[in-house]
């Protein structure tokens, strides 16, 4: 009998791909580089999963062009903004996640960038290396303080509750907007739920962690930026589309607000025209989940997802769990 056969779109880690060989067939994306559409389609054909990439377009016609036999796709991300759950459904089709394992790295990485663009990180090396530092200097770099400052976090998922732990250990205050109220959260964190406008007006660093949706889209754009303090701090490490990147570099140049921690980009890898070139923004290549543990374990759950389903199971991380109900 032949092995049921997995198209991986781009190499993952060896351990996770070497797993996956024990039980099937697999055929990995050999080039470093995210394949197009029209190659996706043509490498998924006849395959009975894929495992894909947050860059990878899963919709009907992708789905249509692997064909009937293709039972599961698994993200190897926590983001889904990639599938289109309604198709999959429709077409039985599995897809899942990998939810929990980057929080810590994740929730790092948003810090990291808050901290950086605060203490002027980025901006400082780069004036080192360049050969200008002349000596230390009372007036030099200056930031801001993160202390006792006002963190406002919108989205409190896992991720934003995991960045608001981290806060603690600077005593900052806490407050949050979320479609649900989180009773405990407020106990631990001495936290308060607020509604977007005061969220806007009152944080002097502001984090994103709601999930990329038609209604979160430019959920900042220059209205919002405008309701911000100029002292504000705005911290993006969910997903680009949030902010509208073209108001944001108006307000940084404008400097009607302080500055911005970038991990994620409306049309990554592009930038918005003028983004680069500004001294108050830190940029980095969506790289929030990037550690070794961390990228292992997101391939951990894809692949055990595509040995419990390609074996009849439920997989543990659905995220269209209609498709489930349908089958039980
Ligand atoms: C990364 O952006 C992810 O969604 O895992
Ligand atoms: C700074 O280096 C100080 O000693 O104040």
């Amino acid at each position: 009998m032949t092995k049921p056969s997995v198209y991986v779109t781009r190499m993952i880690p060896e351990v996770c791909i070497d797993e996956l060989r024990k039980h099937f067939d697999v055929d990995v994306n050999s080039e470093d580089r995210a394949l197009s559409y029209d190659e996706l389609k043509q490498k998924v054909r006849g395959k009975n999963a894929i495992v894909s990439l947050l860059t990878d377009t899963i919709d009907g016609g992708l789905l249509d062009a692997a064909g009937p036999q293709c039972k599961i796709v698994a993200n190897y991300a926590v983001g889904f903004n990639n599938f289109d759950l309604k198709a999959a459904t429709e077409r039985n089709v599995i897809l899942t996640n990998t939810p929990g394992v980057l929080d810590d790295a994740t929730a790092t990485l948003t810090f990291t960038l808050l901290l950086a663009t605060a203490r002027r990180i980025a901006e400082a090396d780069a004036y080192v290396r360049a050969g200008k530092w002349r000596g230390w200097a009372p007036l030099f770099f200056v930031g801001l303080d993160v202390d006792h400052r006002t963190l406002g976090i919108a989205g409190l998922g896992r991720i934003g509750k995991n960045v608001a732990r981290k806060a603690a250990g600077f005593d900052m205050k806490i407050i949050y907007s979320d479609v649900n109220r989180d009773l405990a959260f407020e106990k631990e964190h001495n936290a308060r739920y607020v509604d977007k406008a005061t969220l806007l007006k009152e944080s002097d660093f502001l984090t994103l962690h709601v999930p990329l949706l038609p209604e979160t889209k430019h959920y900042i754009g220059a209205a919002e930026l405008k309701q911000m303090k100029k002292t504000a701090v705005l911290i993006n490490a969910a997903r680009g589309p949030v902010i509208d990147e073209k108001a944001l570099v108006e307000a940084l140049r404008a400097k009607t607000i302080w500055g911005a921690g970038l991990d994620v980009f409306e049309d990554e890898p592009a930038l918005a025209p003028g983004l680069a070139e500004l001294d108050n923004v830190v940029i980095v290549p969506h790289i929030a989940s990037a550690t070794a543990e961390t990228r292992f374990k997101m391939g951990e759950i894809a692949v055990n997802n595509v040995i419990k389903v390609l074996s009849g199971q439920a997989p543990d991380t659905c995220v269209n769990p209609d498709v489930l109900k349908a089958k039980a």
